[in-house]
């Protein structure tokens, strides 16, 4: 632990800003679906306040907005983390305007705390995080590594339940029924074709470098993207990857924000111990497969996002990290 009074805290207004202003541009690296970035930071005086950015919520895909609230929670979780990194300990409340369901979180920075060394280390792991659609390898993920992933997880309110073999076949018919089901519908092809192709917004989407080149011969499909990218991938079959399940007691916002919040913090627990993750949110896109998905887990919950674990062959270069916004375009000064 570093100790606060080594470190040079000014705790006037001007410090408070660019602590907030670092962690709204640490959230600008979080995961989201499509790479939509749908979170908007609003910046006054001691707070920060995080909504949802209506314009980039997926109509289609994600009608009820559930990705696009996990991908904000995904965010908060980061700048969480980045807050922790400088010193701050804040409070967080979640959907505090009961009149504004776009209003999904406020953030106030209320005193200092001393930086502990794990901290700076996660706020590191926030830019080396990245989303790889390669096949795994055969190494197994070790029992140690899945405990803490799942105690990251489970610090924020969300399970984590292990698939059995037998669960990893239904989620894999799950996932193809729902991507066959997605690509026979026209504005569903359309969105996705905007997010993956050439006239997408700048700095969002998803890169033709981080799409597998062929499809993968895996048992669980790897999305769909409807053409094929440059990401070089080997034949191996994933026969050794873990998937996994975030679920909770409740399906409304919050649970999905939290949701969004364990996704961060199990994908930077895994990262750090040298484990891929990857999300697979097809499942659960439409009604009916999200409902198979309930049934894995005895409908004793809700499911929120199907990941997979595994790892990568050190020596091959992965895909390069997928393009984000500029700051000035996800936080507004009031
Ligand atoms: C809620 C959510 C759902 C996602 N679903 C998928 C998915 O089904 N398949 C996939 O390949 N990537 C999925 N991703 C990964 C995003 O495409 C990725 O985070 C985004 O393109 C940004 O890239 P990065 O993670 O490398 O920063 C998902 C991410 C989030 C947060």
């Amino acid at each position: 632990m570093i100790p606060t009074d080594a470190l040079t805290h000014p705790t006037d207004g001007a410090a408070v800003t660019h602590a907030l202003v670092e962690a709204a541009a640490a959230a600008g690296h979080a995961p989201s679906i499509h790479n939509t970035q749908p979170w908007r930071w609003r910046l006054a005086d001691n707070l920060l306040d995080l909504h949802i950015e209506r314009s980039r919520v997926l109509e289609a895909t994600d009608p009820d907005a559930r990705l696009a609230t996990l991908s904000c929670g995904a965010g908060l979780h980061h700048a969480r983390v980045s807050l922790a990194a400088q010193g701050w300990h804040v409070a967080v409340t979640r959907t505090p305007d009961p009149g504004d369901p776009d209003h999904l979180a406020r953030l106030i920075l209320d005193r200092r705390v001393p930086v502990e060394l794990p901290s700076l280390r996660r706020l590191q792991t926030v830019r080396l995080r990245h989303t790889d659609r390669r096949p795994v390898t055969g190494e197994p993920v070790g029992t140690a590594d899945l405990q803490a992933i799942t105690a990251s997880v489970e610090a924020e309110d969300t399970w984590l339940h292990m698939l059995t073999p037998d669960q990893v076949l239904e989620l894999a018919g799950a996932t193809d029924h729902a991507q066959r089901t997605e690509a026979g519908e026209t504005a569903w092809q359309a969105e996705l074709a905007y997010w993956t192709g050439g006239t997408r917004p700048a700095g969002t989407g998803i890169p033709d470098a981080a799409i597998p080149d062929r499809a993968t011969r895996t048992t669980v499909p790897g999305r769909t993207f409807g053409h094929p990218g440059d990401l070089p991938i080997s034949a191996g079959r994933d026969r050794a990857a873990m998937f996994a399940m975030l679920y909770g007691r409740t399906d409304d916002p919050v649970s999905w924000l939290r949701a969004g919040e364990a996704l961060s913090a199990g994908w930077l627990t895994a990262t750090e111990l040298g484990i891929s993750l990857l999300p697979f949110s097809a499942p659960i896109e439409m009604i009916s497969t999200r409902q198979a998905m309930r049934v894995i887990i005895a409908s004793t919950g809700y499911p929120y996002l199907v990941v997979r674990l595994g790892h990568f062959d050190a020596a091959e270069a992965g895909p390069p990290h997928a393009p984000r916004l500029p700051t000035d375009q996800i936080i507004d000064r009031v």
